[in-house]
């Protein structure tokens, strides 16, 4: 093992070419119940969370936005519906079985012409400089193998003004709720995993990796060293959840 790069899946210290694969094999198992174990985890508190980084989205008619690691497009949608049929949205994923769901919602809601799907890490977007007024990434960052990396493609894409919205875990700070929070996220949430989507293991990785994620300080001296501008957080529910946003100059 000697001198050999490792990085973090959940606890676990791993090669980083196997925490993608690992990666990929968590939403390959989870993607058929993914939403309805969005609503079950989190009481149906990820829709607020999404909206609020809707809202701050703020994008105007005929703009145009990427949501990277955009799995099934909860923000996807909202962002389509703010750029309207003269915007155009990018829902990109590097699971394929997440973004087929995310296109049949999608188009099931009608978006056929304005937003369009693509396979790709958000290490390394195809996507040529200054495309995109704003950038969202919501509870993905988390699962990339090398964020700075994904921090830095994500900034190149942005046009001059452009935002980037960062949705993720972080670390309760209301006093007496990190024990509740630890109870929740170690018993119950492996066990909805065990009974829900057949998958306990999934389960633990995601309490294990919003554990191992930085702190909300810490990501917000990432977003500056990628050269963002602006940086600013604001902490939800407690500080389970924070959104990032940082600006291209
Ligand atoms: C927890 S889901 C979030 C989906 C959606 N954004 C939401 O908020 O409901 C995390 C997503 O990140 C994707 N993902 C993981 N690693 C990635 C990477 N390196 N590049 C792009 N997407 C990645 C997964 O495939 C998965 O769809």
């Amino acid at each position: 093992m000697s001198g050999e790069p490792s990085t973090d899946f959940g606890f676990e210290r791993v090669s980083p070419a196997d925490k993608a694969r690992r990666v990929r094999g968590v939403f390959d198992s989870v993607a058929r119940r993914y939403d309805l174990m969005n609503d079950l985890m989190s009481a149906g508190a990820h829709r607020l969370w999404k909206r609020f980084t809707l809202a701050l989205a703020n994008l105007r008619p005929g703009q145009r936005a990427l949501d990277v690691a955009g799995g099934t497009g909860d923000l996807t949608l909202g962002l389509a519906r703010q750029v309207g049929p003269r915007g155009f949205v990018i829902l990109s994923d590097v699971n394929a079985a997440m973004l087929a769901l995310g296109r049949d919602r999608l188009l099931d809601a009608g978006f056929a012409r304005n937003v369009a799907c693509v396979l790709a890490d958000a290490e390394q977007l195809p996507f040529a400089d200054a495309t995109f007024d704003c950038i969202t990434i919501g509870f993905g960052l988390r699962n990339v193998t090398d964020k700075a990396a994904a921090l830095a493609a994500m900034r190149r894409v942005l046009k001059p003004g452009g935002q980037l919205l960062v949705l993720e875990f972080s670390q309760p700070r209301l006093p007496g709720l990190k024990p509740l929070y630890d109870a929740y996220s170690f018993r119950v949430l492996p066990l909805l995993g065990r009974l829900v989507a057949h998958d306990e293991a999934s389960y633990r990785y995601l309490a294990e990796s919003i554990r191992m994620h930085p702190d909300p300080e810490t990501l917000l001296k990432m977003l500056e060293a990628a050269g963002l501008e602006g940086c600013r957080y604001h902490s939800l529910s407690g500080g389970i959840v924070a959104v990032h946003r940082g600006y291209r100059a």
